[in-house]
């Protein structure tokens, strides 16, 4: 199997399913909110994928996936199902991670959100995770090794008092919704050279404590072993000519859309 290398036209549609998943960031910022329900969260964000875009929520049936989003709060990691039971806290710090397809085209982002006044850890956390994604944008090129990304993004983390997760990786993405390649977050030696119209995510999950996790039993959410804060960013990303550009940044981020890297 060769990775896609995304068309004109592929990368047309990808932008444009990129535009809805951002936006879904964007609109439901000031909902997060001390009090709201996770629940309550997913229904807003669902009907505005549905009803303002006119797109679908991926998630929803995805291998049997429940809801329309995933929202991870605290020592949650990923996948955390959206529930009317989980209020949330003052100080909480919560993923959301929305994934859409629109003609086809699949997109998929997600942000930390502090709810309230956070603690300094929580603060911290939040900040490295963002940064470990950002260093990575301006190294990606065509030609580049892909596992320059994890090696990049350990070498990081290795200076702080922080781990990375290592059972879940970013991946290809297009007219699926996980692909080759897969983007290990973590020092490896997978040999694959990037080439201009891959398109593929990064989302290192970053923990306070131990890297270990735990998988509960609802079937989906997994948890931080020792119950300490994890923290997750994830981008939709293009491999362009001369560098890449970050398909699901949204207006509030102070980084570039477009990384020319020689
Ligand atoms: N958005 C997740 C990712 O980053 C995938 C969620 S699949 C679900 O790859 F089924 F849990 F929703
Ligand atoms: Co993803
Ligand atoms: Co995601």
């Amino acid at each position: 199997m060769n990775i896609y290398i995304n068309t004109k036209y592929d990368i047309k549609k990808m932008k444009i399913a990129s535009y809805i998943a951002k936006s879904v960031l964007e609109m439901i910022k000031p909902y997060v909110v001390p009090n709201i329900t996770t629940q309550e969260l997913n229904d807003i964000c669902h009907e505005y994928i549905i009803n303002k875009h006119n797109a679908l929520p991926a998630c929803l049936g995805y291998h049997g996936f429940p809801k329309s989003t995933c929202i991870s709060v605290n020592e949650i990691i990923c996948h955390g199902i959206p529930n009317k039971k989980k209020k949330l806290q003052n100080g909480d710090i919560v993923n959301i991670d929305i994934t859409i397809v629109k003609d086809k085209y699949y997109a998929d982002t997600s942000k930390m959100f502090i709810v309230g006044q956070p603690s300094t850890l929580a603060k911290k956390l939040c900040k490295v995770a963002k940064k470990s994604l950002y260093i990575t944008f301006p190294i990606i090129k065509p030609g580049m090794l892909l596992n320059k990304i994890g090696r990049t993004i350990q070498k990081y983390i290795n200076k702080t008092p922080f781990s990375i997760v290592e059972e879940y990786c970013g991946h290809g993405i297009g007219k699926n919704m996980h692909e080759i390649p897969y983007i290990l977050h973590y020092n490896n030696n997978k040999k694959i050279i990037l080439q201009e119209g891959m398109i593929f995510t990064i989302e290192p999950i970053i923990n306070a404590g131990t890297k270990n996790v735990i998988s509960m039993e609802d079937g989906w959410s997994v948890r931080t072993q020792d119950y300490n804060l994890s923290a997750q960013y994830e981008h939709t990303i293009l491999v362009n000519k001369k560098g890449c550009e970050i398909l699901t940044k949204r207006t509030e981020e102070k980084i570039q859309n477009i990384y020319v890297n020689n």
